[in-house]
């Protein structure tokens, strides 16, 4: 198609009014104008078309048959697949994690602080994350910090029920809940991203699993710059190659190390208001710790808070002090190890 038959086509369906086939027809031209280079027309015509979206969405009544209407009727059958819909009030204080990991998310997040000015040197935002790493780690905190430093909505999207949904769905709402997200100006989370893989034992239909993948790969090439996917794993291997490249960032979390868990412990103290009884003990408890993910160091540390607590409180009254008993949080820690041995096995 040359430029001149969408010029064609864009005047055809305006005078027509028919505003779905000209999205169709502009969304083209975007990706055209994008393969031959045009980048900069390419992004002005995307914004355009982003502004009038926005627009369109803001009218107050809705009409019987309109496209708001149908929306509404899409808002009703996505319910199922958004987990939750939130703001968060998170900032990188609330995240342990080393340098890199801290730089890399910081990076993105300058990204689309600074998205004019990359705009005006035609250079892409990075727009797509991948956060990855063992269980208990900080993947889902890190969506709610890039969230809650960037001041955006963040819809959490549950990729399990959509690809077990109903046999040839799956693409057809991912489509929706993308082109949802990106009219509303949302960051989707897409958590368990390794999910995709299952589409193979769900649906017999082998045809299926490539048509997804396939969806995502176009969701991801047409997504506006100003929208932002966070997709998390933790089985890396199971996603799909072809899918990994598209992700401008890929970060990978890891267990916490004794200077990371020393952070952590303090940060859950809430710097000082919770003090342990045996202050020579802690840098061997913390070295007892290694091997355990953050999230499950912070369940052993604020289980043992309550517990010493439930002890200094005899007769329900309430304790002068918060003194942390540092055998019952060694015990937690050791109990919590010998739990997680046989699944580390598995
Ligand atoms: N890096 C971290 N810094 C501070 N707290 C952490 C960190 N990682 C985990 N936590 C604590 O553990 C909780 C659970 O972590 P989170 O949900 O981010 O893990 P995850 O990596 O997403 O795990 P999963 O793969 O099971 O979804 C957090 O809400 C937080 O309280
Ligand atoms: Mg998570």
């Amino acid at each position: 198609m040359t430029q001149f038959n969408f010029i064609k086509d864009i005047a055809k369906y305006g005078l027509e009014n028919d505003r779905e086939k000209l999205l169709n027809v502009l969304n083209e031209l975007i990706d055209y104008s994008k393969k031959t280079k045009k980048i900069n027309f390419a992004l002005q015509l995307q914004s355009i078309l982003k502004d009038a979206i926005r627009e369109h969405h803001t009218s107050t009544l809705t009409k019987v048959g309109s496209n708001e209407y149908y929306d509404k009727l899409d808002d009703r059958e996505l319910s199922e697949f958004i987990i939750e819909k939130l703001t968060s009030n998170y900032s990188f204080e609330n995240l342990v994690c080393d340098d890199l990991v801290k730089d890399e998310l910081n990076h993105f997040i300058e990204e689309h602080q600074s998205a004019d000015m990359l705009q005006r040197f035609n250079l892409p935002i990075s727009n797509k994350i991948i956060l990855h790493g063992p269980s208990g780690c900080g993947k889902t905190l890190a969506s709610y910090v890039i969230a809650g430093e960037l001041h955006k909505m963040m819809v959490v999207i549950n990729l399990g029920a959509i690809v077990s949904s109903k046999l040839g769905e799956t693409s057809k709402n991912l489509s929706k809940i993308f082109r949802k997200a990106a009219s509303e100006d949302c960051i989707i989370f897409i958590d368990e991203f390794d999910s995709l893989g299952k589409v193979r034992d769900y649906n017999q239909d082998h045809g299926e699993m490539k048509r997804v993948v396939n969806t995502i790969l176009q969701l991801f090439d047409y997504l506006p710059q100003s929208s932002v996917v966070i997709a998390a794993t933790n089985q890396i291997g199971m996603i799909d190659d072809a899918l990994l490249r598209r992700f401008d960032m890929n970060i990978k979390f890891d267990m916490p190390n004794e200077i990371q868990i020393k952070e952590l412990v303090i940060k859950t103290l809430k710097n000082g208001q919770f003090v342990f009884n045996k202050p020579q003990s802690v840098i061997s408890t913390i070295k007892l710790c290694i091997g355990l993910s953050y999230y499950s160091i912070q369940k052993t540390l604020i289980t043992a808070i309550k517990r010493s607590l439930f002890i200094n409180s005899n007769n329900k009254t309430v304790p002068m002090s918060a003194i942390i008993d540092m055998d019952i949080w060694k015990g937690l820690i050791q109990q919590e190890k010998k739990a997680l041995k046989p699944l580390k096995k598995r």
